[in-house]
């Protein structure tokens, strides 16, 4: 029984993470030319075995709740953002009801009401906006598509009166609380900084002010949340409405730090996820007017009426166009866990031992040829015949509701098993509605015309475009 490989490195402590912290993918494609799917490398003294593969992704995010923890590894950085007693500050038992709990939230009913609210934050923006004064211009995408995600779930997910709390002071918690997601931070998150400080004080502010909307309402209602101040059927309401196995409902704080833990986990990914698809509509104007097109074929669009929830079925292009787009560009790049006891791998003669974090990297996958022919090419047409086949062995309830396994997918984009990401279908109904409206008013381009998109910056914690990432765009006549 043997370790992995493990890869060559210079200087001791820092081990191999300067080319893995600057280019993760080509770091583990290099690795796995020269060892195979299984190797470790050094990351600051801590010894990260990478298993790659629809193997790897099995024995990694199906692992037995024993054998590996999340709790370990993401904690120290996500708990002062987060706040405590969720997510990773509590017993994985607790997580997965409160995974239930947001399920239960984000049901086919919310997500239908969520549609028309989100189409008009993007339209208010797409008026609004200095980016998009006039007729035509320039636009930062990074910099709108972080803008436009934070109104449209804020609005949506978070619910009317968190919304309006969006000014200055909520903008600047925000950005207080989001220093705590620096890579740095995997290292030293307890640290004296002064941006540690500023992110601790805004984590309390922010939760205050959660507390005030939740007592405000139990206050003014029927003690179930659904009250006099703002008679919407929201997340918060919901959350205030559920009841833990033990009969504990859930206390305020927690209710406060699971919205703080919406916010902050939704916010980079679908930002990141949406100016990457807005890059490539631009370096393909005439994907553009398919998109366009498919509107006005399918919905018989004219150019006003809003777009409903049951539409984005009868959307195929522009559901590919999301799907391809989380394919090539995944925000997130490693999934870790830390092994708690030694891990034989099947098939083969190496033994994880418990001083090792696995690491999962689904992206390796979306980008190999042996699952996707001309991997590297974004084409959201591939989709049009594929088909991710679900059948019944791949079912299990991790304790949040029956799901698919997932790991013998080759497409990952959310994650799999029981941490898999809970945002998922939210996220989908977001991206669509933003990027369906942006298509029926604008067109796009480059600065120079050509087909290309910046490269990746893998500098913070989640993927984005390279800085800067500059499209044309002109509104449609009439
Ligand atoms: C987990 C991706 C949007 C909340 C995850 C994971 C991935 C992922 C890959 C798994 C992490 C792991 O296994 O280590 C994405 C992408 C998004 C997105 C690509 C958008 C395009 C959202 C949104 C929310 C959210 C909108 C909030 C509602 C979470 C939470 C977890 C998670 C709380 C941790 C779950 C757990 O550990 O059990 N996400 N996510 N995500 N996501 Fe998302």
């Amino acid at each position: 029984k043997s370790d992995p490989p493990l890869v060559f490195h210079w200087f001791p402590f820092v081990g191999n993470a300067i080319s893995y912290g600057t280019d993760p993918f080509n770091f583990y494609k290099e690795c796995q030319r020269k060892h195979g799917d299984i190797f470790t490398f050094i990351l600051f003294g801590k010894k990260m075995t990478v298993y790659l593969g629809l193997a790897g992704n099995e024995f990694i995010l199906n692992g037995k709740l024993q054998d590996l923890n999340a709790e370990e590894i993401y904690g120290p950085l996500t708990i002062p953002v987060f706040g405590s007693d969720v997510v990773y500050d509590c017993p994985n038992a607790k997580l997965m009801e409160q995974k239930k709990f947001v399920k239960f939230g984000l049901t086919q009913k919310a997500l239908k009401a969520h549609v028309p609210l989100i189409e008009k934050e993007t339209l208010d923006y797409l008026k609004t906006a200095p980016a998009f004064k006039g007729p035509s211009g320039t636009v930062d995408i990074s910099a709108a598509m972080s803008e436009i995600t934070i109104f449209t779930a804020s609005r949506s997910l978070q619910g009317a009166e968190v919304r309006k709390k969006l000014t200055a002071e909520f903008a600047e918690l925000y950005h207080d609380l989001d220093l705590g997601f620096r890579p740095i931070n995997f290292l030293m998150p307890w640290a004296p900084l002064p941006q540690n400080r500023r992110r601790d004080a805004a984590n309390a502010k922010m939760g205050a002010i959660y507390k005030d909307i939740i007592s405000r309402r139990r206050n003014n209602s029927n003690g179930k949340g659904v009250g006099t101040i703002m008679e919407e059927d929201d997340m918060i309401s919901h959350l205030m409405g559920c009841v833990y196995k033990n009969g504990q409902a859930i206390p305020d704080m927690e209710i406060a730090h699971m919205m703080i833990t919406m916010l902050m986990a939704g916010q980079h990914s679908s930002s990141s996820s949406s100016a990457w698809i807005m890059l490539r509509l631009a370096s393909q104007p005439d994907m553009v007017e398919e998109l366009y097109h498919e509107q006005v074929q399918n919905l018989g669009y004219n150019g006003s009426q809003p777009l409903q929830h049951s539409d984005i079925d009868k959307l195929p292009l522009l559901q590919n166009v999301v799907k391809e787009t989380l394919r090539v560009h995944s925000s997130i790049h490693s999934l870790m866990r830390k092994v708690k006891n030694p891990m034989p791998v099947p098939n083969s003669d190496y033994v994880i031992t418990a001083d090792k974090v696995l690491v999962a990297s689904p992206i390796v996958m979306h980008l190999s040829e042996e699952h996707f022919p001309n991997a590297m090419v974004w084409d959201p047409h591939r989709w049009d015949s594929r088909v991710e086949v679900e059948t019944e062995e791949d079912m299990v309830d991790y304790g949040y509701g029956v799901m698919s396994k997932g790991t013998r997918s080759a497409y990952l984009p959310f994650g799999a098993g029981r941490h898999r990401c809970i945002g998922e279908k939210f996220a989908y109904v977001n991206l669509v509605t933003i990027i369906s409206t942006i298509v029926r008013h604008m067109k796009l381009g480059t600065l120079d015309g050509k087909s290309t998109v910046p490269p990746t910056d893998y500098t913070s914690l989640f993927s984005r475009p390279a800085q800067p990432a500059v499209i044309r765009w002109e509104r449609r006549s009439g």
